[in-house]
C-alpha cells in the first residue's frame, strides 16, 4: 500500500470528465495535484474547488499536441518539485464513423494527444521516478484497445499503443516501486462522445448514453495506486474482452459492419 500522502500527482486532461474526477480524488486522498489541459477558466474553477476543500493544486495550461508545450510540463514540474510522483496520462479525444471519412487534422491531433504525449510525458518523468526509486504511471486506456472495432479505426490503435507500451514497461520496472498501469475503461459518462461528434464528419457513438461515471473510475484508479497492478478494467466484467476477441473476433468481422452502417443511416 503506497503512502500518498503530499505526493505531486500530474493529470492530464484535467479540465473534465475523467481527468477532473480524478484529480478531485487525489487533492482529497492528500496529494498536491497538477492540472494540465487547455481551458484555463475551466481548471482554474476545479483548483478553486480542491482549496476550499483543504487540498493543494497548481494549473498548468498546456496543448498537448504541441511537443513545446509537454516539454513545458515536464520542466516545470521538475523545476518546482523536483519530479512527479504520479502521472496521470488522461488526456485524449475520440472520433467515430468510418476511417476513409476521418480528416488528417482530427487523426493527427489524436496521435498526438493520445500517443505522442504519453510517450513524452512518460518519458520525461520516468527517469526521475527510477533514480529515486518510486512512483506511479497510470494510463487512461479503453477497451477499444483490445478489441479492433469499426467506427473507432484509429482511436482503437492509439489505445493499443498504451496497452502494449505499459505493459512492456511495467516487465522492464517490475521488481522495483515504480509502477506503470493501464486503465482499460469501457463508456463512460463524459463530455467524449459530444466532443468527437462535433469533429469533422464524427458520427454519434453507439454507446453514447450508456457508461460509468467519471467518478468510478477516479476511485478505481485510486485503488490501483494503492495495490498497483499491470491492468484494471473498469468495469470489471470487462476483462472478458480480449478473450472474446480471439475466439469471437470472427463473428465481429461480421457484425460489425452492419452496425456502422445503421449508425451512419441513423446519423443521415
Ligand atoms: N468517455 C469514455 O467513454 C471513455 C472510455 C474509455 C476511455 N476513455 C479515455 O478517457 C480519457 C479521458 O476522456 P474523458 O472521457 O474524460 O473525455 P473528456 O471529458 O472529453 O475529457 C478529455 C480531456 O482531454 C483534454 N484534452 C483534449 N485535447 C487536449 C489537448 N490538445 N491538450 C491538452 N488537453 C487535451 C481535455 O482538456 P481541454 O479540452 O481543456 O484541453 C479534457 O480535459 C481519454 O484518454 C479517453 O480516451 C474515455
Amino acid at each position: 500500500m503506497g503512502n500518498w500522502k503530499d505526493k505531486i500527482a500530474v493529470v492530464t486532461g484535467a479540465s473534465s470528465g475523467i481527468g477532473a474526477a480524478t484529480a478531485k480524488k487525489l487533492a482529497d486522498e492528500g496529494l498536491l495535484v497538477v492540472l494540465v489541459a487547455r481551458r484555463l477558466e475551466r481548471l482554474k474553477k476545479l483548483a478553486e474547488e480542491i482549496f476550499q476543500k483543504g487540498g493543494k493544486a497548481q494549473v498548468i495550461i498546456a496543448d498537448l499536441t504541441r511537443e513545446k508545450d509537454r516539454a513545458r510540463v515536464i520542466q516545470e514540474v521538475t523545476g518546482r518539485f523536483g519530479g512527479a510522483d504520479v502521472l496521470v496520462n488522461n488526456a485524449g479525444l475520440g472520433w467515430y464513423g468510418y476511417g476513409a471519412e476521418m480528416s488528417w487534422k482530427t487523426a493527427w491531433e489524436m496521435l498526438q494527444v493520445n500517443v505522442e504525449a504519453v510517450a513524452q510525458l512518460t518519458l520525461g518523468f520516468l527517469k526521475k521516478m527510477r533514480e529515486r526509486g518510486s512512483g506511479h504511471i497510470v494510463n487512461v486506456g479503453s477497451i477499444s484497445g483490445s478489441i479492433p472495432s469499426q467506427g473507432v479505426a484509429l482511436y482503437g490503435a492509439t489505445k493499443s499503443f498504451l496497452d502494449n507500451f505499459t505493459t512492456a514497461l511495467y516487465r522492464e520496472l517490475r521488481g522495483t516501486r515504480v509502477h506503470v498501469s493501464v486503465v482499460r475503461a469501457g463508456p463512460v459518462k463524459t463530455e467524449f462522445c459530444e466532443t468527437a461528434l462535433q469533429r469533422e464528419n464524427g458520427m454519434h457513438v453507439p454507446t453514447e448514453r450508456v457508461g460509468v461515471t467519471s467518478e468510478q473510475v477516479a476511485q478505481r484508479i485510486w485503488k490501483l495506486m494503492l495495490r498497483p497492478r499491470r491492468v484494471i478494467y473498469v468495469p470489471g466484467w470487462l476483462r472478458v474482452v480480449p478473450w472474446a476477441e480471439l475466439s469471437f473476433g470472427w463473428v465481429i468481422d461480421r457484425v460489425g459492419p452492419l452496425l456502422l452502417r445503421k449508425q451512419k443511416r441513423a446519423d443521415a
